[in-house]
Order: structure tokens, then sequence, then C-alpha cells
């Protein structure tokens, strides 16, 4: 990661600590890796991210409903969906520095070590050679022919042994590559191994192996194993959705990058059923409207882009991630896969209960196929801060005659900010504060308001734009002659007066979710 992406999300880090968004879980033993606690302002921002996600799926799509299923499930249902055999990663261990590393990872790190430095050629060539033509350096130039068939043998070799589960071969690849380990700086490794990502614990008070069941690593299963109930329940005609939101697990083997991956994590999935064969119209169908919901956001239609699987998993006919600009560059948000049949077939086949529709229209009975859109709450999270998170050098007197000292501010989509508005009297005597408590008892049944009386005016803001407050409402003894008060903009810093009566009717458009919903 380059330096200046390290330290924003650094700063992203320990901005998010010291303003109660973000804290290390269990920090006075010291924390546990991987694992994030949300606190005050974090709740509230999480909280808004599953409305507008839920009410997206739910409210806007008459086909689409919602549920909850529980976390534990019946162990079978971990075996039917492949992930009892198969969600693994290969691991890997440095013999000298002790660390554990996902072996395809430093494999694939490797790959583009390589592909940066045909990239510099490139640079290089570019600047020295006017007209220059790519296409044609990129095939003869002997250097770059070289190393691109480096880079396509090794692809070949990491795809054949994941593939295959063949790990000799994946250990061999790390060699070939002289892959070496940046702590201890030997490659001395160990063998690779493979690791299956579930949690696993025992249900009833007798610890045997046949009481064994999983936190479960994803929450589409809880939904494939209540598609018949939702469909005679709702009456649903295909297609239609399910959609949940929970919690998942996974015991990842290098967990950082701070709340991109975790161990205890948050998915918003849904399930569209479809009839067999029209999987494709649905896939590009959901590609598009999840990429509308996330551009909505107005975090900037660059930071987002497709990425295709080319590798695609066993039960998948087509699969992409809708990557983010994130510090640490282009990384996956969301999952949208083509999932065919395969899951409520393989619960057929171990649970022996049908799982099938009966299309009235076409008078026949058949397993539907499945369009899977699942997106990490948490990484949503980190979406939003990290480009919210703005540090601003002001001008000496900058608008609003506010101090001229630097501010770092939060700029979160209006609708999604912990709070809409701070009630702030300028000083508690006078009759000031009793008048702002009445206004923030009339606002906040509309809005989540925040009051404080306590310090300078000029720090309040500042603690406000930290938290991403959208307006501050300042109660000044002109308010107690007119009924007037200013309303300050977070990004602006503009402030207005305007007529206590007027409050709600400004700032509701701008700060509700159906205001953004609208614009999908
Ligand atoms: N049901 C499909 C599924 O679980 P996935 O690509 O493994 O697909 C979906 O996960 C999304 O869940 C990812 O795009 C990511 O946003 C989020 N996610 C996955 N693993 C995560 C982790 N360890 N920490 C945080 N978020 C994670």
């Amino acid at each position: 990661m380059a330096n200046q992406e390290d330290n924003l999300l650094k700063n992203i880090i320990s901005h998010s600590k010291e303003y109660g968004f973000i804290f290390p879980s269990s920090e006075i033993y010291d924390g546990l890796s991987a694992v994030y606690d949300y606190g005050q302002n974090g709740a509230e921002l999480k909280n808004n991210i599953k409305e507008y996600w839920w009410k997206f799926m739910t409210m806007m799509h008459d086909n689409i409903v919602g549920i909850d299923s529980a976390i534990f499930m019946h162990p079978t249902i971990w075996k039917a969906s492949g992930h009892v055999d198969a969600f693994n990663d290969p691991m890997v261990d440095n013999k000298d520095s002790k660390k554990r590393y996902r072996a395809d990872v430093l494999a694939e790190d490797a790959i583009a070590k390589i592909q940066d430095k045909i990239d510099k050629e490139v640079e290089k060539a570019a600047k020295r050679f006017e007209n220059f033509d790519k296409a044609m350096f990129l095939a003869t130039n002997g250097r770059v022919v070289e190393y691109q068939k480096k880079i396509d043998e090794a692809n070949a070799r990491l795809k054949d042994s994941m593939n295959s589960s063949n790990m000799e071969a994946l250990k061999q690849l790390i060699i070939d590559l002289e892959v070496a380990d940046p702590i201890s700086g030997t490659k001395n490794w160990t063998d690779v191994r493979q690791f299956n990502l579930m949690f696993s614990t025992e249900m009833g008070s007798v610890a045997e192996d046949t009481n064994k069941i999983y936190l479960r690593p994803e929450t589409a299963q809880g939904i494939f194993v209540n598609f018949l109930n939702v469909q005679k329940t709702s009456r649903l005609k295909i297609p239609f959705g399910i959609a949940q939101i929970g919690k998942a697990f996974r015991n990842e083997i290098v967990a950082r990058q701070f709340i991109f991956r975790m161990r205890e994590f948050e998915q918003m999935e849904m399930q569209f059923f479809v009839k067999p064969g029209e999987e494709m119209k649905w896939y590009e169908f959901w590609k598009e409207k999840r990429m509308r919901w996330h551009q909505t956001l107005g975090l900037g239609s660059e930071n987002y882009r497709f990425h295709d699987h080319l590798n695609l998993a066993h039960y998948a006919n087509a699969a992409c991630d809708i990557q983010f600009n994130f510090p640490m560059g282009f990384k996956e948000l969301e999952g949208i896969h083509s999932r065919t049949d395969f899951d409520l077939k393989s619960h057929e086949k171990f649970s022996g209960k049908k799982l099938q529709y009966f299309d009235a229209e076409d008078n026949q009975n058949y397993i539907p196929y499945v369009v899977e859109t699942s997106v990490g709450l948490d990484r949503m999270f980190l979406s939003i801060l990290s480009k919210a998170y703005t540090e601003e050098k002001l001008p000496a007197r900058p608008a609003g005659g506010e101090d001229g000292s630097d501010r770092v501010v939060l700029r979160i989509p209006p609708a999604l900010a912990p709070h809409k508005v701070a009630i702030l009297p300028l000083m508690k005597k006078d009759g000031l504060a009793e008048k702002a408590e009445a206004i923030f008892n009339d606002l906040k049944f509309d809005f989540r308001c925040f009051y404080e009386d306590k310090d300078n005016i000029g720090k309040r803001y500042r603690r406000m734009d930290a938290i991403g407050t959208p307006y501050c409402i300042t109660i000044d003894h002109q308010t107690l002659q007119d009924d007037t008060v200013t309303i300050r903009d977070r990004d602006t810093m503009k402030q207005e007066r305007t007529s206590i009566s007027n409050l709600k009717s400004k700032i509701r458009d701008s700060v509700s979710i159906a205001t953004l919903l609208k614009q999908i």
C-alpha cells in the first residue's frame, strides 16, 4: 500500500475510535484479532446503512420479502452447501517469523509484482518515445514479453493447483516465484495446508462429535432452507426474492485492513428465485440495480467498478464483484452470483424434502435458479468512512466567520449520518438552554438530534463536523425575540437565519432515506 493510502487508513482507524464509531473488541484485554465493536455513532451509521438496503430491497420491490433466520442451523446444511468440504483457504507459515499467510494470496501478490514491472517499463517507454504504441511495445519488447510469459504461467499454475486442491503444487509455485516473507525476509516455508474457515461449537451439554454445529459463514443458506416456507406463506410467484441481514463468521487466516476482513461480520444478502433459463437476464438486472444503489450515495461513480470472476465457483454459471476504491485500492465490496439450482437441489438431496415450485402458468414443477446479491455491511461502512473522511485546511476567515483552524469533517451522505441535527444554545444562561431544549423536544420525533451546551460554539461545530452531523442549529439571544435560529451546513459551513417553524421542512428532504431511494 502506498504511504499516503496507508496513512489515510490509519487516520480513519484512529478517528473512528476517538469519535465513537469503532472500537477494538475486548480492548481492555488487549483486543481480539479481527473483531471490532461499533460505538454510539458507529451503531447509528450501521443501522442507517441497513435501513437503506432493507427498504430498497423490501419496500421498493413488491416481490421481495425479508426474513431473519437463526445463526445456528442443522449441521447437514453446511455439508449440503459444500462448506464442510470446500470452504477452505490454503495456509502456509514462515518457519522463521512464525507468521501465517494465505498461500494463494502470496502467489497473487508475487504475480502482481511482476505486473508492476511491466507497468513501469511501459511508463518509461511512453515517456521516451513520441507516438508510443503500447500494444506494439507489449508484443515486441523482449523483457516485457518474458515477464508476461511468467505471469501467464504462474496464473495457470495457481488456477490448476486451487481447482485440484493440490497443495504441493501451490507450495512449489511459491518457491518458483521466489516469495520471501516480508517480516523475516526468508523463503523458509512450511507445507501448504487446507484450512476450513468455519467456526464450530457444540450444541447441548455433552461434547460429542454428533453435537458439532457451525456458526454460519454466510446468511444465504438460511434463505435457501426457508425457500418453501416463505413461498407458501407469502404466495409470491416466481420471480421473487428473499432478503436477509445478519451476522456471519469466518475464521480468516489473515484478517487485516481494519473492518475490511473480519472474523465476525454482517452480510446483507438477497436470493432472487427465477425460472431456469432466465437467470442471465436477472443477473444483468441485479448487476445494474445494485450498482445504482451504491452510486446513489454520492461517493463518486469513479470509485466503483465491476470485476468479473474468471474462476467460477462450482455452483455458479456467472459471477462478479462490485469493487470499491478503498484506501488499499479497488477491492470487493459486493458479490453478485448466478448460483444456478445448486443450493436448492443439494438441500433436496440431503434433506430428502422436495424444494420445488409449481409454476401455474407453465403447469410444471421445477427447482428455481437463483441470482444472489451479497454485500458486507462492514465493508459498506468502511467504503463510506473512507470517502467521507476529509482533512480540511481552512482559510483565515472561512464562510460563517468561524475560526480559521483546520478541521476533520466526515462528509457522510446526510441520510446515513448518525445524527441529523445538533441543537446548540450559544450559552446556557438567559433562557437560551430552555429554548434549545424546547426545539430539541419538538425535532426529536422526526430526526435523531444531538444536544450540547458545553464549550464555545466553534469547538462544538468541530465536534459535529467530526461525527458528520449535517446541520447545526444555534439558539442565540435573537431567538428569544423573534423565534429564529441559525442553521449551519456541515459541508459549506454557511449559516443562514431561519424561523423555527421552517426547520423541519428545511431539513427533512436532505436527510431522508426516502430521498435517496427515489433517486435510484
Ligand atoms: N453468500 C455469498 C457470499 O457469502 P462472499 O463473496 O463470500 O459471498 C459476500 O461474501 C460479501 O460479504 C463480500 O462481498 C464482502 O462484502 C463480505 N465479506 C465476506 N467476508 C468478509 C469478512 N471476512 N469480513 C468482512 N466482510 C466480509
